[in-house]
């Protein structure tokens, strides 16, 4: 069976690029996946980091049931009950500062492309700035501002998108003695070279608050502080994309109200619908307001579709419930100190970072030298999956190649342990392997 379907995997998939476990999976049920062996492995990354209660939480089932017996889909104009009550709550228990709009999509690309079109019509301008390392999703304007995944071979970008060097700590692009005042001169040069190429048309400032593709970088607050008073300098809007961020991940609610900052407009997705796809842009009544009476559209075939919106409830009332935010920085804490045990055995881990349950973990030649260790991450990860643990690497030749690390929040500390343990014997093993002659 197995075997069969692996054969029709090859053949009749479109491929889509990362790189594909050789195997043919059936089930995944809270932090475990398993293939058509029967086979169980850990789940280090939730899916596509989606799965923060745990894959097919049964309030996840039992919202698709409800769903169901009421409404999956509907007309775009006919706004479903729980779609209504999925704003309220946002705008009362989840959103930060006077985030109290929200617009329901699918994926977070959607989200970040409404985010855009709220920006432009709203500032009347169209330059949008973005971090170096960013991922923003896949589709047209997204991938414009999108800078750790592949641009080459699709033609030009959207006119009108420029790079910021983003803060690195681990790897400065400028040495400045401390990571705040390395990502403000950083900051201050992107910034210079931005205002030379503008045509005077200023939008957005889009950024991830932790760039979790880019290698899991964590910029120091005052980062923040310094985007917002740029953005206003300027006229642009400060967007937050919280695709990975939103709803427990980092052990808060958002990382808006973790750095504190005050983005414009707030772009959530991955973790809202637990594995389903739900993604949601949010703003303020005031931009809200504006981008209306200027016209502003965003029709998709699944805008405020009841089904999704159902299991975002679901997903925000587990969240509550079984005390998940607090759960992510309890066992984030555990996580991270038994990756700091790692670093210690093996000078192969030049770095250990992150916030929460998102942590990123740095492969390098030596600690020293600092060079990325691809052929080890490379190895590492498949050895990893064949002792049971999934793991997910970005590796990039400009960035490095890093780990990225991010289990359900529901996942036990045994399930922890025992996931480190294997990556502890993969690692040791694919050294022993790569010395060899
Ligand atoms: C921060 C961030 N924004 C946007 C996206 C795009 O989301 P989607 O793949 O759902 O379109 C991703 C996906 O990985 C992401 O990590």
């Amino acid at each position: 069976m197995g075997e069969y379907l692996q054969a029709a995997t090859k053949k009749y998939l479109l491929r889509y690029g990362g790189d594909a476990f050789p195997n043919v999976f059936t089930h995944a049920k809270g932090s475990k996946i398993r293939d058509t062996s029967g086979r169980e492995i850990i789940d280090f990354t939730s899916g596509q980091m989606c799965a923060t209660i745990g894959h097919n939480h049964p309030e996840i089932i039992k919202a698709i049931n409800q769903a169901g017996e009421r409404a999956y889909h509907m007309f775009s104009g006919m706004i479903p009950d729980v779609v209504a009550k999925l704003a309220q709550e946002l705008a009362q228990n989840w959103m930060p500062n006077n985030l109290n709009r929200s617009l329901f999509l699918s994926t977070g690309s959607e989200s970040t492309e409404a985010a855009l079109r709220l920006a432009k019509i709203y500032t009347g301008g169209y330059e949008v700035i973005a971090l170096g390392g960013s991922w923003h999703g896949v589709t047209g304007a997204a991938a414009s501002v999108s800078y750790a995944s592949d641009r080459h071979g699709y033609g030009p970008t959207v006119p009108g998108t420029f790079i910021l060097p983003e803060p690195n700590s681990y790897r400065p692009y400028i040495e400045a003695g401390s990571e705040e005042a390395e990502a403000d001169a950083a900051l201050d040069l992107g910034l210079k070279m931005f205002d030379m190429q503008s045509r005077g048309a200023p939008a957005a400032i889009i950024v991830e608050p932790v760039i979790s593709a880019g290698g899991v970088l964590v910029p120091p607050k005052s980062f923040f502080k310094r985007l917002r008073k740029e953005a206003d300098k300027r006229g642009m809007l400060l967007i937050f994309d919280e695709a990975q961020t939103a709803f427990g991940r980092i052990g808060a609610r958002t990382a808006a109200e973790y750095f504190d900052a005050t983005p414009d407009i707030l772009c959530a997705s991955k973790t809202l619908g637990g594995g389903l796809p739900l993604a949601a842009t949010i703003t303020n009544d005031e931009i809200e307001q504006t981008a209306h009476e200027r016209g502003f559209t965003f029709y998709t075939s699944h805008v405020s579709d009841p089904l999704p919106a159902t299991v975002g409830l679901a997903v925000l009332e587990t969240l509550q419930r079984e005390q998940l935010l607090q759960a992510a920085q309890t066992k984030g804490t555990f996580l991270r100190e038994l990756l700091i045990g790692l670093q210690q055995k093996y000078d192969v881990i030049g770095d250990v970072r992150g916030l929460g349950m998102l942590m990123g973990v740095e492969l390098v030649k030596d600690r020293t030298s600092k060079q990325p260790n691809h052929e080890l991450g490379a190895l590492t990860t498949k050895r990893c999956f064949e002792l049971g643990l999934s793991m997910n690497i970005r590796r990039r030749a400009e960035r490095g190649s890093v780990w990225r690390i991010a289990p359900p929040l529901t996942i036990s500390e045994n399930e922890l342990e025992q996931g480190v343990s294997i990556m502890d014997q993969a690692i040791g093993e694919s050294l022993n392997a790569l010395a060899r002659p």
